[in-house]
C-alpha cells in the first residue's frame, strides 16, 4: 500500500520537471529568436560602431588588396586595362561606389561583377558569395559607408530612397 502510495506521488513530480524542461527550451527559443530578429545588422548597413568595427577588420582581409587599404582604388582606375577589363574603382569619395544603391552594392560584392555586367563584358570583381555571410557583407558596406563625408552620404541616401 505504502509503496503503491510514494508511487502515485512520483509521476505527477516527473510531469513537472518534463514540462519545466519544456517551458525552459521554449523561453531559450524565445529569446535566441529575440536576438537574431533584431533589425539592423544582419539585413542593412547601419551606423553601429561594432558593425563597423567587424566589416573594417573584414574589408582589409578580403577587399584592400584590389580596392585600397585606404580605399583608394587601383592606380589609374579609370583607364581601362589592355584586356578590356576595368581595375578596382575606389570605394572612398572619389569613386563612384556612393553612385549605386545599398542593394546593388550587396549584390555586386554577394554574386560579383559579373551578375550584373552586359553581354560580352568581363568583370575582374569576383563574388563573394562563398566566403562571406550576408551578415558579413552588409557589415563590410556599412564600414566603407562610414567613411564618406556627410553630403556624400546624403547623396547615397537619396539613390537609396529611389531604387525599388
Ligand atoms: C581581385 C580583386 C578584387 C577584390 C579582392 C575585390 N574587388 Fe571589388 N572590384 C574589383 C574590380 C576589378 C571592380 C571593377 C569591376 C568592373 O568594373 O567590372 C570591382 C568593383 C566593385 C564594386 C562596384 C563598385 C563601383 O564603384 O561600382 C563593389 C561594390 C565592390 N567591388 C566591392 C568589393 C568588396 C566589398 C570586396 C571585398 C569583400 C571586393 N570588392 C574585393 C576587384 C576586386
Amino acid at each position: 500500500m505504502g509503496r503503491r502510495v510514494r508511487h502515485h506521488q512520483h509521476r505527477p513530480s516527473q510531469r513537472t520537471i518534463g514540462f519545466l524542461v519544456v517551458g525552459i527550451g521554449l523561453a531559450g527559443f524565445l529569446i535566441a529568436s529575440l536576438i537574431t530578429a533584431q533589425p539592423g545588422r544582419d539585413t542593412v548597413t547601419t551606423a553601429d560602431p561594432a558593425q563597423i568595427a567587424d566589416g573594417r577588420s573584414l574589408y582589409v582581409t578580403y577587399c584592400a588588396s584590389c580596392h585600397g587599404l585606404n580605399l583608394e582604388g587601383q592606380p589609374n582606375w579609370q583607364q581601362p586595362l589592355p584586356n578590356g577589363m576595368r581595375p578596382a574603382p575606389p570605394h572612398d569619395a572619389s569613386g563612384h561606389t556612393w553612385h549605386h544603391a545599398d542593394a546593388l552594392l550587396f549584390q555586386i560584392t554577394k554574386y560579383g561583377g559579373q551578375s550584373i555586367a552586359s553581354p560580352g563584358y568581363v568583370s575582374g570583381m569576383p563574388a563573394f558569395g562563398n566566403q562571406l555571410t550576408d551578415r558579413q557583407i552588409w557589415a563590410i558596406l556599412s564600414y566603407i559607408k562610414s567613411t564618406w563625408p556627410p553630403e556624400i552620404r546624403e547623396a547615397q541616401e537619396a539613390v537609396n530612397r529611389q531604387s525599388p
